[in-house]
């Protein structure tokens, strides 16, 4: 078994160059399925994640290989398999993207049913609306769903909630539609926009990613491409958070500060000073950060996957914070865990009030999840004495070589294997 051990750092100084965004990386891998010539992806992340994406690429027929540490060549010229592995799905629920790419290309598709996750029941039901709608029909049985059509025709759809799954599952069910879709209430995330502007490089006619209303032209050929991921603006939220938390000043390299807006502004509004500068953003901590309070929303507000950082940073600010969760209904499983560090949080409902306590105790810890085992690792930073975390397998899905960027920027942070 391993575990990470974090102790009592200095506050994190230096530059640290943040990885392509594992939520792009996975869509636009799922809709590689869809090119027919070679497609080279750069700026991929080495993740866990990745990893179980390409083994479900190549199960289905992709031929997928690793040109440098980061670029990746896919060509799924030959995919002729319609059904994923249980065992591949159930290791990562992301692999249930490659519905939409296959639907499209071999009009059939065939998954285990995703299961849920310590975050939340996880439901699907706006992507069978989309498939549904776009006129597949839908058979779940076994643990098993099923999607077919022998003809897949473009049509109005509205997401009763803009999920980013479900805008990306349909966006790929539809880009070889006949006709025209119209995709209501889309997510806007900008792993969106990337997946968009990945699939009209391949030649696909896509209008609007970015807003609520995406416009899907269906065309009659997906060729290849080169395209490089949008950096992960969640990795660079987390270290801007690691700057705060530790009165310390980072540069983070590799951002789309426009990525990262309410990041931003709920550091300066505690009291840290941010400075943008193209591709960089520097974090300067303060010994006088005050309380504040947020509140996770659909992309343009505040992200869900930034609240567990978050949160670390309130138990530490004097006086007392919220946080309100209303993304997903379980996404307060670190919260007994920063207890058990001397965190004094109240659950009420959605809502979780943070009294700012004078310091954190290092202790043993679940990851419960990836963004509260990264929270996890944040909280060791400032807790006196080690922390160690049980469970990195959740924070090795998301981050790439975590304890190598910390330990740059002066963390006392260790690997070890039991
Ligand atoms: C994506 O998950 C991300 N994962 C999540 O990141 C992120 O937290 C989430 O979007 C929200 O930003 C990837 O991109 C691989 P949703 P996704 O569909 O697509 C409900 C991380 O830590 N919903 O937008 O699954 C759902 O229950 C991970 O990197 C339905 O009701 O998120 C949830 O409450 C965690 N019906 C809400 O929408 C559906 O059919 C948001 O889910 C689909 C979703």
């Amino acid at each position: 078994m391993e575990k990470i051990l974090v102790e009592k750092s200095p506050p994190l100084k230096g530059n640290v160059r943040i990885s392509g965004a594992k939520n792009a990386a996975l869509p636009l891998l799922a809709a590689s399925l869809l090119g027919t010539e070679d497609i080279i992806l750069e700026d991929v992340p080495k993740l866990k994640d990745v990893e179980l994406m390409c083994e479900v690429l190549a199960s289905l027929g992709s031929r997928v290989e690793y040109l440098e540490d980061d670029i990746i060549k896919i060509n799924s010229a030959n995919v002729n398999k319609y059904e994923t592995s249980y065992e591949l799905m159930s290791k990562m629920r992301a692999s249930f993207l490659v519905m939409g790419p296959l639907l499209t290309r071999l009009g059939k598709t065939k998954n285990s049913l995703p299961g849920g996750c310590a975050i939340g029941t996880r439901p699907i039901d706006l992507h069978l609306k989309g498939f549904r709608a776009l006129g597949a029909v839908i058979e779940t049985n076994h643990g098993n769903i099923g999607a077919y059509a022998d003809k897949l025709i473009g049509d109005k759809i509205y997401l009763d909630f803009p999920s980013v799954g479900a805008t990306e599952n349909i966006m790929m069910a539809a880009v070889m539609a006949e006709g025209e879709t119209i995709l209501d209430n889309a997510a806007m995330e900008p792993e969106i926009t990337d997946l968009a502007n990945f699939l009209n490089k391949l030649g696909g006619d896509i209008k609007g990613a970015g807003t609520s209303t995406i416009r899907i032209k269906g065309v009659k050929k997906l060729g290849g491409c080169r395209h490089a991921i949008i950096p992960d603006r969640i990795e660079a939220g987390t270290f801007m958070v690691a700057a705060a938390i530790t009165n310390g000043d980072i540069i983070v390299d590799n951002v789309i500060s426009n990525h990262i807006k309410p990041v931003i502004a709920k550091l300066r509004e505690a009291g840290c000073t941010v400075i943008e500068n193209g591709d960089s953003v520097r974090v300067i901590g303060s010994e006088n950060l005050k309380a504040i309070d947020i509140k996770t929303l659909p992309y343009p507000g505040f992200p869900t996957d930034m609240q567990a950082q978050f949160m670390v940073l309130m138990t530490l600010l004097d006086g007392t914070s919220v946080a309100i969760e209303t993304v997903f209904e379980n996404r307060f499983m670190h919260v007994d865990e920063l207890k058990r560090m001397g965190a004094d949080i109240k659950i009420d409902a959605r809502s979780a009030i943070v009294t700012g306590v004078k310091a954190l105790t290092g202790a043993p810890v679940k990851a419960s999840d990836l963004r509260a085992g990264a929270a996890l690792v944040l909280a060791g930073l400032v807790a006196d004495g080690v922390t160690e975390i049980e469970n990195i397998h959740h924070i090795d899905r998301g981050y790439d070589g975590i304890e190598a960027k910390f330990s740059k920027l002066g963390a006392r942070i260790y690997r070890k294997t039991y």
